[in-house]
């Protein structure tokens, strides 16, 4: 209780000593910052994703994870780490997995993009949506997006000849769930199909 105090009186001396702050120091920050961060810079590109040209406008810096979820309303995709750890965000470009929270959006044009929402035939699931659900490959599914494109993948590539080279092969992928026994199993059936 104490320390929280204490934290509340050091902020509000840092935001009041700040708003003091002389307008040259301030100007000298936005100067430095300018120097140091590089402005929004936006082009125009258009990008298939599922089968479907998409014409965006789009901040050179943007991740193909922001621009699926933020700007497309593609939400499917799932942010977990944004940092390359989780395999949340995985899609598909030209068929390979890949990790939108790594990948610039610039980078996709003259490619194919296929995410979850481009993995079922119009009402039929993809047989790997299908097994997660009859194998219990998900418990809360916020990472199951992402354990699928990369099984699809995992199935194309062919490492599926035991639970060990499918563990290894999916193991960018984390589950805090722990639904990684009915995930291998899915994996298993599709691959025997
Ligand atoms: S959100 Fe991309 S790897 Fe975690
Ligand atoms: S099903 Fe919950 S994180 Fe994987």
């Amino acid at each position: 209780m104490k320390s929280s105090r204490r934290s509340f009186i050091k902020i509000s001396g840092a935001l009041t000593a700040l708003a003091t702050l002389p307008g040259s120091v301030k100007a000298f920050y936005q100067d430095v910052k300018k120097f140091f961060v590089p402005p929004k810079q936006t082009i125009p590109l258009t990008i298939n994703i599922n089968k479907k040209p998409y014409k965006v406008t789009a901040d050179t810096r943007t991740t193909l994870l922001d621009l699926l979820r933020e700007e497309l309303q593609l939400t499917g995709t799932k942010k977990g780490c944004d940092h390359g750890q989780c395999g949340a965000c995985t899609v598909h470009i030209n068929g390979e997995r890949v990790l939108s929270c790594l990948t610039l959006s610039a980078q996709t044009v003259g490619k194919e993009v296929t995410t979850i929402e481009g993995l079922a035939d119009g009402d039929q699931l993809h047989p790997m949506q299908q097994a997660f659900i009859e194998c219990d490959g998900f418990q809360c599914g916020y990472c199951t997006p992402g354990q699928i494109m990369s099984a699809v993948a995992c199935v194309k590539e062919g490492h599926t000849k035991s639970v060990a080279e499918i563990k290894e092969f999916m193991s960018g992928n984390l589950c805090r769930c722990g639904a990684y026994n009915g995930i291998v199993e899915s994996i298993q059936k599709v691959a025997a199909i």
